[in-house]
């Protein structure tokens, strides 16, 4: 099936930056590159290793871009050298897209207080939450004031989520951190927001316990009656790293189709995706 994108604009005409979580064709994070390419933005890419780099080059060949750099985010010597390659083909960028979160499966199926162990919930907030805090910071250093960064967060920070487990302790750091990098950042004009997406059918998410119950759940339950579009995830991300942005920052912006804000999910469509007939 052919990609979706908006109407071409100049929205980010003039604008660099550096998306950081693309696995593949399904990422939350290649939805917003390409929405923010076709507003004229130039972008850099990193990825986490060999194994991803055939599946992501051909897709930022796809767009025109070719800067792409290996980067673990648990290894400091691996961060230093992608924001070393860029600094040294760009000098100064404008925005960060950062899209990534990662906690070991096992500790993503059954019981938070049994499945949690301290290396899993290390591992996950390293991954999930610090990973943001240092990557705006290596950027920020490198970043024209009036910039913009952007993290990908989900609900379950805020409320339980089955299997959601230490992910939802990791996502609810990061919509903190989120908050005082605004507060650190916002002098320099830069703006730092999180986006709240509903289920994305992504790798990421295939790593959830119970996924197909959140899909139809969510499906039946959100104000919308439907899963969350990841176009509607890069619209987002497009208004909070342009001007349309303007003075919008430290925010966490719900985009699930209204899951949100239901209290209390309509008869018919649950019973409906729950197969219970009366
Ligand atoms: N898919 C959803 O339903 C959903 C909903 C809300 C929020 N999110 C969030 O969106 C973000 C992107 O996830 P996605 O759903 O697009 O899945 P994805 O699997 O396409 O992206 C996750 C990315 O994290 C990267 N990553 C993991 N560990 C890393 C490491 N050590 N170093 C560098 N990169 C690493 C992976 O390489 C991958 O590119 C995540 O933060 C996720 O929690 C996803």
């Amino acid at each position: 099936m052919a990609e979706q994108n908006f109407p071409q604009g100049t929205l980010m005409a003039g604008k660099r930056g550096l998306i950081m979580g693309v696995a593949n064709k399904n990422s939350i994070a290649w939805a917003i590159a390409r929405q923010l390419a076709t507003q004229g933005a130039e972008l850099a890419f990193t990825y986490q290793g060999d194994a991803l780099e055939r599946r992501v080059r051909p897709l930022i060949e796809g767009i025109g871009a070719d800067l792409m750099v290996q980067c673990d985010v648990t290894d400091d010597a691996s961060m230093d050298s992608a924001f070393a390659a860029i600094e040294k083909k760009w000098g100064k960028i404008d925005f960060l897209v950062h899209s990534i979160a990662f906690a070991g499966k096992e500790q993503l199926a059954g019981s938070f207080i049994e499945q949690t162990t301290r290396e899993g919930f290390l591992s996950a907030m390293n991954i999930s939450a610090y990973s943001f805090v240092d990557a705006a910071r290596r950027a920020s250093h490198i970043m024209n004031d009036g910039g913009g960064m952007v993290t990908l967060t989900y609900l379950g920070s805020e409320r339980v989520i089955p299997n959601y487990n230490v992910m939802g302790v990791a996502k609810a750091a990061l919509e903190a951190s989120t908050r005082y990098l605004a507060a650190d950042l916002g002098p320099r004009g830069i703006r730092v927001n999180a986006i709240s997406a509903g289920p994305i059918k992504t790798l990421a998410a295939a790593g959830i316990g119970s996924g197909r119950h959140m899909f139809r759940f969510n499906k039946a339950a959100a104000a919308m009656q439907d899963n969350t579009d990841p176009m509607g995830v890069a619209g987002a991300a497009l208004y909070m790293l342009s001007d349309l942005g303007l003075s919008c920052t430290g925010e966490t912006h719900h985009v699930d189709g209204g899951f949100h804000a239901i209290g209390m999910p309509q008869e018919a469509p649950l019973k409906a995706s729950l197969g219970i007939e009366s």
